[in-house]
């Protein structure tokens, strides 16, 4: 295909240079300039969604046939996308490398071929090596399409002419447009390619995953372009040391952001672990101090999570503070409101915090959990055994009530917990749930009477 012209746009201040340099001349800034398509003579640039010589339509009149979802076959990953697969969505997953994203696609390629031939797209395995992986899946005998290219054209013009009831494209990293001399991966390759996918897919009314490799910063490689040009995008993420997988969504057009799916990793492939209560708590850890059970809130889902502190003096002046599976600066906060709050002088203590079973918190009602765990550390001293800390605590080391109290409640009682450690305000009529003894507490200055 004849190569456009491109020129080299500034992602900073917008000015436009006919070479790559590594300074902006314009503005100054370094390494901004990023490869971009001029109007080609004679090629035909048209890149709108709609078909050609199409017009305004009345939204009532629009059909809702597109609106139906289809059910990918797996619970998990139905809840993270609000309920299947919109028709003509662009879904970005990304994740670590080895996390699993190709064997989730993978098996979500077995289920939806049930229904339609799938394509699946892969750059970066063979279809030998693809087979391999669908035989230990159980799924080698699917009518799946496998098609090892990475021309965004030849895709798109196989999209076009196979019309598969979905579309696999891993990586999003390996694939190119001939219009483009910039190299595969690179910011203006990553935004064109997803263009013209995007393009047949939206008017065809067919669904397509990608797969984008995620930085060590965690932005999906290319900058953070392709997040706003999908419709949903995904994070497939767990500890490498775990066999627990988390799918995330970060954003989604069509659902909440809030849902999780979790899946357990085995030689057959992902499972789909529809009750993740017990997987993040370990029974043994009770009578261990700093140890205590938070119950977290992922969108609708109540999850019993264990959160561990280990506080110790420090061997330096500065004290240090680290934080695996927890936001860093909450520690830190939290530290502050026990010291100013509660009297409880951790300025030359260390510490440790990490939420067990390589799950991430970022539920304010982990709160008063993690005031706990420190507490208990600090003191020494195991919690209350079975007991269980929701709530959330402000600046002035107030406990304020948190979503969706009698769900996580009913979540720890069906987990066995016997103690239930709320706020006292707006908890409104908790009553008594499956023999849980409730526990109100209004300020985190008293939390060390009464949890020990
Ligand atoms: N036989 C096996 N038994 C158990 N787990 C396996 C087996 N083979 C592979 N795995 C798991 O699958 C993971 C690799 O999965 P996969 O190739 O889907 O990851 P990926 O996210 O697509 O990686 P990449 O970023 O390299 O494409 C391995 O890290 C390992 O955890
Ligand atoms: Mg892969």
């Amino acid at each position: 295909m004849k190569k456009a012209k491109t020129v080299y746009a500034c992602q900073s201040c917008g000015g436009r240079q006919p070479k790559w340099v590594g300074r902006c001349p314009d503005c100054g800034e370094w390494n901004t300039l990023v490869e971009e398509m001029l109007k080609p003579e004679g090629l035909k640039t048209r890149r709108g969604l709609a078909e050609e010589g199409s017009r305004p339509q009345p939204l009532a009149s629009v059909p809702l046939s597109e609106g139906i979802r289809l059910p990918t076959g797996m619970e998990e990953m139905d809840r993270v996308l609000g309920g299947g697969i919109v028709p003509g969505s662009l879904v970005l997953i990304g994740g670590d490398p080895g996390i699993g994203k190709s064997t989730l696609l993978l098996q979500l390629c077995g289920a939806i071929a049930l229904k339609g031939p799938v394509l699946y797209v892969s750059g970066e395995e063979s279809a030998a090596q693809i087979k391999m992986r669908a035989d230990r899946l159980g799924i080698g005998g699917a009518p799946l399409l496998i098609y090892p290219e990475t021309n965004v054209e030849t895709i798109v013009e196989q999209i076009g002419t196979l019309k598969p009831a979905l579309v696999i494209i891993d990586s999003i990293q390996t694939v190119y447009t001939s219009l483009l001399g910039a190299a595969p991966g690179s910011v203006g390759q990553l935004r064109e390619s997803t263009a013209l996918i995007m393009q047949v897919c939206k008017r065809s009314g067919i669904p397509a995953f990608l797969v984008g490799h995620v930085t060590k910063e965690g932005a999906i490689a290319g900058p953070r372009v392709l997040e706003h040009m999908v419709d949903t995008v995904l994070y497939f993420e767990g500890d490498r040391d775990h066999y627990f997988r988390i799918l995330r969504s970060v954003k989604n057009r069509f659902g909440s952001t809030h849902e999780i799916g979790v899946f357990e990793m085995r030689g057959e492939g992902l499972i789909e672990v529809k009750d993740p209560s017990g997987i993040f708590i370990s029974p043994a850890s009770e009578a261990v101090s700093g140890s205590v059970i938070a119950c977290t809130l992922s969108g609708t889902r109540p999850i019993l999570v264990e959160l561990q502190a280990l506080v110790t003096g420090t061997a330096f002046g500065n004290p240090r503070r680290t934080a695996v599976g927890f936001d860093y600066n909450r520690i830190v906060l939290m530290a502050a409101i026990l010291q100013k709050r509660a009297g409880v002088m951790l300025d030359s203590e260390d510490i440790y915090v990490s939420a067990a079973g390589g799950v991430r918190v970022d539920d304010p009602g982990a709160d008063l959990a993690l005031a706990a765990a420190l507490l208990g550390s600090h003191r020494n001293r195991p919690a209350r055994a079975r007991s269980v800390f929701i709530g959330e605590v402000g600046l002035g080391g107030e406990v304020r009530p948190v979503a969706s109290l009698q769900q996580r409640l009913k979540e720890a009682a069906r987990m066995g917990m016997t103690t239930a450690f709320i706020p006292k305000t707006g908890a409104g009529d908790a009553g008594t749930i499956g023999g849980l003894a409730l526990v109100r507490i209004e300020h985190v200055g008293a939390l060390s009477d009464a949890m020990f």
